[in-house]
């Protein structure tokens, strides 16, 4: 059986939307009437708010300034109603659904709206939202119901915008063409919808897969679809993603922006595979990435594209720190986390992971982190390199990730950044900073080292600088370190092309989309939230965190803690990750393009499991 969902407001082409799903011989499971009459039909609506909140309708109009009680989310969703109305449409369309999967249809479409506010969406295999720009919409409305425009907005404001469509809905046809040509649009739409997703047992999967399975034991469910802020399981069920993809995801799960540009450089029959060629798509990314990343932070890098995965970028960082310098110690932190080959290894500092290498890990000496210890790093490490009896030999080069992640989300302050690039600067020592994870404005800023105003000698990349969750991976070296002879670090799936378009489409969602900011507003929320919240719970928890990376830590409270609270989470729909030594912190990473509906959401989720965990 598939299932679409339509959804949209009125007026916005919903009805050729449903024909065409009917002429494409599917079936179709209206529930139209249920969603029109309530809230459509602005008597029985304004009605019932009214009744609900005395005095917030006046001559048939909604009084925007006497809705405090009424609350509008930040697209006009309304948000205090749900009792009035969504909660029996709900439950028309479940009983709906229930009807189609028992008797089997083939193609079914569903007015979707009143399933994704009932946070169902996912019951359909794809839900499609049909909406045209707001201007059309107001324009729409005055001539259909002879309203006066001031009127017409302020109801296409209390409807939903075609950006929270986008965001729920895993496609949004945008309907500002005649209707033949938005018909034809609807057509093209439906026929590219992949057919049902087929359901593998997890049985199959326990049995095929090598044990070295990790998170599919955190979370074991069969994950089919996912959008934005939301993955959805093959029974239906939505979570929330809090955990997102590790830091892969900062712009969300299948951005409809980076997935146009993907999907039309694919069907183009753009270049796949080019090794290091000069092609097309690397030549706009690379053109992007230096006019409207480097240059206007006046950083000067040269760009090189690894292996796709963050581990190759950081063995590259590695090798031309050692062959630069000539020297081959490497300084890293207490609590590092920088990959899984060997080289990377060597520079992690848990054990677990390190006695996965079954051979010995070479040339590192783990210095402090700032965080770990209670007496003046810097000074240390300054005395570990110029006192003759030190026992220590100047290193290569300082690795550090600015805000350790994998390590419990210690964020490095501010101060100690700039301290350890001046002794760096003072002894000749490369600073390699790893921004695989907390880079692309995770913490508010593009690069997280901005906020101290220093320029690493190299900077690691990959997760987010693909987009999309693609594979890919940067190092970006001062321009008088680049004394790679040709191919003396290379891989095949370097510079995989399809990436590259995917990273330039990121970086304008970046900035279109002001993701520094939205992680800094959201990072404030989180803070307010664990200061308010949830460290008053218990005086053993803490809390830390910059931007969109926070982790809750619950050393104190013994082991399993943290993974009770991850587990409870799950089981109330939210996905959300452990970090730190022994993994007793709950590390929070929402997508940075988060609403604050959702983070609420996932927030008094993640409340609920610890409270029910210290209990
Ligand atoms: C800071 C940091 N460096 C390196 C890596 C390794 O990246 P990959 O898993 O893509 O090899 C990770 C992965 O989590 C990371 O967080």
């Amino acid at each position: 059986m598939f299932v679409i969902g339509i959804t949209g407001g009125t007026g916005t082409g919903k009805t050729t939307a449903l024909e065409t799903v009917r002429e494409l011989g599917g079936e179709i499971i209206d529930c139209d009437e249920v969603y029109h009459g309530l809230l459509a039909s602005d008597k029985a609506l304004l009605a019932a708010i009214e009744a609900a909140f005395p005095g917030t309708v006046e001559d048939g109009v909604l009084l925007r300034k006497k809705l405090g009680q009424i609350v509008f989310g930040d697209e006009g969703k309304l948000l205090k109603l749900n009792g009035i109305t969504h909660g029996f449409v709900k439950k028309e369309v479940e009983r709906l659904l229930a009807e189609a999967r028992r008797a089997g249809k083939t193609l079914a479409a569903v007015d979707a709206i009143a399933l994704i506010e009932g946070g169902l969406g996912a019951l359909c295999q794809a839900t499609v939202a049909v909406c045209a720009p707001e201007e059309t919409r107001v324009r729409r409305l005055m001539a259909r119901e002879g309203v006066t425009e001031e009127y017409a907005r302020l109801r296409i404001r209390a409807q939903k915008s075609e950006d929270w469509f986008r965001q729920h809905c895993t496609v949004t046809l945008v309907n500002d063409g005649s209707r033949e040509e938005f018909a034809e649009k609807c057509r093209r739409c439906f026929e590219a919808l992949p057919g049902e997703v087929q359901s593998m047992s997890m049985e199959t999967m326990e049995k095929l897969e090598s044990g070295v399975r990790s998170y599919s034991r955190a979370f074991p469910v069969e994950f089919t679809r996912a959008k934005m802020s939301r993955m959805y399981a093959a029974d239906g069920r939505a979570y929330l993603d809090f955990f997102d993809g590790a830091g892969a995801l900062n712009y969300g799960h299948n951005n409809d922006y980076i997935k146009e540009r993907v999907l039309a450089y694919l069907a183009d029959d753009g270049i796949t595979h080019a090794l290091d060629m000069f092609t097309g798509a690397k030549a706009t990314f690379f053109e992007a990435f230096d006019r409207r990343i480097l240059r206007p932070r006046k950083l000067s890098y040269r760009i090189m594209s690894c292996g796709p995965t963050g581990t190759n970028a950081v063995e590259a960082a590695l090798k031309l720190a050692r062959k630069v310098t000539g020297r081959t110690g490497i300084f890293a932190l207490t609590g590092s986390f920088h990959g899984m080959t060997l080289g990377s290894l060597a520079v992690t500092s848990g054990v677990d992971h390190r006695e996965g290498a079954h051979a010995p890990l070479f040339f590192t000496t783990f210095v402090p982190h700032p965080g770990a210890v209670g007496f003046d790093t810097i000074d240390y490490y300054e005395w570990l390199l110029t006192d003759n009896y030190s026992g220590v030999e100047k290193p290569a080069a300082f690795i550090i990730e600015t805000t350790q992640a994998e390590g419990g989300v210690h964020v490095a302050p501010t101060e100690w950044l700039r301290r350890l690039r001046k002794l760096c600067d003072e002894q000749g020592v490369l600073l390699i900073v790893d921004d695989i994870q907390v880079g692309c404005a995770r913490t508010g800023t593009y690069f997280s080292f901005e906020r101290a105003g220093i320029v690493p000698d190299i900077t690691v990349m990959s997760k987010s600088i693909g987009g999309y969750g693609m594979p890919f991976s940067l190092v970006l070296l001062k321009p008088e370190l680049d004394l790679w002879l040709p191919g003396e670090h290379n891989g095949t799936f370097r510079g995989y092309q399809p990436s590259m378009v995917a990273a330039k489409a990121g970086i304008e969602v970046m900035l279109n989309d002001r993701a520094e900011e939205r992680a800094r507003r959201a990072g404030e929320r989180i803070g307010a939230f664990m200061e308010n919240e949830l460290l008053p719970m218990d005086p053993r928890l803490a809390a830390r965190g910059i931007g969109c990376i926070w982790g809750v830590d619950m050393a104190a409270f013994g082991p399993g803690k943290a993974k009770a609270v991850s587990r409870k989470c799950f089981e109330n729909g939210l996905i959300i990750e452990l970090a730190g030594r022994d993994n007793s912190v709950v590390k929070l990473m929402p997508q940075l393009l988060i609403s604050d509906a959702e983070l609420d959401e996932g927030l008094s989720i993640l409340k609920a499991a610890v409270a029910a965990v210290i209990a």
